[in-house]
């Protein structure tokens, strides 16, 4: 999960991506449900071009479900086909074929008109590393499949997957790279653990989360840590006050808020805070 993203690693993905396209039928990106808007590849929109997509919201396991629902429905109602799983349980990926055929519908029904009954729907995968792109593989092709490298670009030699129901993969995904010049995106791509900690302060990663987390979830705070401080409390408070909840003290009686920062981080990215969502839809409120 911490490749290195220089320019001459996106130019490579650039030129797969767009070698690729004109294999396929269709590209499945794959998001993080916790951070729809975050964990896009910035370039994707470019990159794919009029090729049809199909949003897959893994990990909805982890985030807020009445969020996901609102989050399917916008981008359904922008035009963008949209699916919510749970790659590690299996939950959800039923969904993946009618979609992908929903999505694909005037295009098959062009295939049979000309007699191409059986054409296989090939397919390309793309995410962002971390948000579960082997685990869809594994959980679609059955079986185990290798695990996906954090390396950009594709390295093998092509060969398709098939997917069962007349769909074909690509066998190796398209790993793009994060927003990275987006501190916002960056931020919330930390917390999730998708990038490295060591792109930011741990301790101010932390102080963040907490803020968010206060003001969007007091009650997991309430629940897991016990923390009842007034709304707008700021992060360094929240966090000493974690702390000292956890008797994580050290001697002159102050808090360790290092451990504390890294204590948050943990358990939030193990569910340990219960399901969360870091983006709301824009005008759906927190
Ligand atoms: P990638 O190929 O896109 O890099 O992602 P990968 O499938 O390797 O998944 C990254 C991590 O996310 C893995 O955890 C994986 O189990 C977990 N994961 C994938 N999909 C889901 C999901 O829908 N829900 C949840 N809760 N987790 C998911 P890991 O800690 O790296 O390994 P492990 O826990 O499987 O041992």
């Amino acid at each position: 999960r911490s490749i290195q993203w220089f320019p001459g690693h996106m130019t490579k993905t650039r030129r797969m991506i767009t070698a690729n396209l004109s294999l396929v039928d269709a590209v499945v990106e794959i998001l993080d449900a916790r951070i729809p808007v975050s964990s896009r590849n910035p370039e994707m929109d470019r990159l794919t071009g009029g090729k049809p997509r199909l949003l897959i919201l893994n990990k909805s396991d982890m985030a807020d479900e009445r969020t996901t629902q609102q989050w399917l429905h916008r981008l359904r109602r922008s035009g963008c086909a949209a699916v919510a799983m749970d790659c590690k349980s299996g939950k959800g990926v039923k969904q993946f074929h009618p979609a992908l055929r929903e999505l694909l519908k005037e295009q098959i029904a062009q295939w049979r008109a000309k007699g191409l009954v059986n054409r296989p729907i090939h397919v390309m995968v793309v995410g962002i590393p971390n948000v579960g792109k082997s685990s869809f593989i594994n959980k679609m092709a059955g079986g185990k499949r290798a695990k996906v490298e954090d390396r950009p670009g594709v390295t093998r030699t092509k060969q398709w997957v098939k997917l069962g129901d007349g769909v074909e993969m690509l066998d190796t995904p398209g790993v793009l790279w994060p927003k990275f010049d987006d501190q916002q995106a960056a931020q919330r791509l930390a917390f999730t653990g998708a990038i490295n900690d060591d792109v930011l302060d741990i301790e101010a990663l932390a102080m963040l989360l907490l803020e968010y987390l206060h003001e969007a979830y007091p009650q997991a705070l309430t629940a897991r840590y016990k923390i009842n401080l007034p709304e707008g409390t700021e992060g360094r408070i929240l966090l000493e006050e974690l702390g000292r909840k956890r008797g994580m003290l050290v001697s002159g009686g102050e808090v360790n808020t290092e451990r504390a920062a890294i204590t948050l981080l943990d358990e939030f990215r193990s569910g340990k805070l219960g399901r969360i969502t870091l983006e709301v839809p824009e005008n759906e409120g927190a």
